[in-house]
């Protein structure tokens, strides 16, 4: 029995040398895979940017409320699960923080831009920071801040969001507000950001091959 044991506990570390030698020359293997991959994904986005492949891309012009002064152009690019926003809003005071939502309603046209409604908000959530863990409206951004040159710069990636049709998340048919002053992420609905000062609708530049028309 003893010698049993001695042989099978042999045979069991040679069997495990046997593995764990085995994964070193194959662990090369699947590198390489990956990395064939993501030039090829590359070179789908470069083809994209180019015009070439069908990418669904929407943009926003923003148009000063009340005499503001504030205009800009923005743009939503599709950034896997969730929308890319880029672009510049200008005519700021230097250094100032401003709220900066996607509103339900792609509608500017009353003088004080409320025709916007409030915060695009399908899933029923409360006002919130979109950094944080906590709820939050999927039309909530982060504050806007001006240079010194008073430009706000964007860059953002908004999760949830897309251009494809679904009221639950398509932008298009929306719009942009920046308001006068800086959202407190936490004042219901609004977030207590005060007057709007720049508003413009989403409009589709570029649709998805399988595109069905701005949400409603
Ligand atoms: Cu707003
Ligand atoms: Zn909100």
């Amino acid at each position: 029995m003893k010698t049993m044991t001695t042989v099978l506990a042999a045979a069991l570390a040679l069997a495990l040398a046997g593995c764990a030698a085995e994964p070193e020359p194959a662990a090369p293997t699947p590198a390489p895979t990956a990395a064939q991959d993501t030039p090829a994904a590359t070179d789908d986005a470069s083809a994209a940017a180019g015009g070439i492949a069908l990418a669904a891309q929407a943009r926003v012009v923003l148009a000063e409320v009340q005499g503001s002064g504030v205009t800009g152009e923005l743009t939503f690019d599709p950034d896997g699960d969730a929308l890319r926003l880029h672009g510049e809003v200008r005519g700021l005071a230097p250094g100032s923080v401003h709220g900066f939502h996607v509103h339900e309603t792609g509608d500017c046209s009353a003088p004080d831009a409320t025709s916007a409604g409030g915060h695009f908000n399908p899933g029923q959530m409360q006002h919130g920071d979109r950094q944080s863990e906590g709820p939050h409206h999927a039309g909530d951004m982060p504050n806007l801040t001006a240079g010194d040159d008073g430009v706000g710069r964007v860059d953002i990636r908004l999760q949830g969001l897309q251009i494809d049709g679904d009221a639950d998340r398509d932008v298009v048919g929306r719009a942009v507000i920046v308001h006068a002053q800086a959202d407190d992420y936490a004042t219901q609905p609004t977030g207590n950001a005060g007057a709007r000062i720049a508003c413009g609708v989403v409009e589709l530049v570029q649709p998805a091959p399988d595109y069905q028309g701005p949400a409603s």
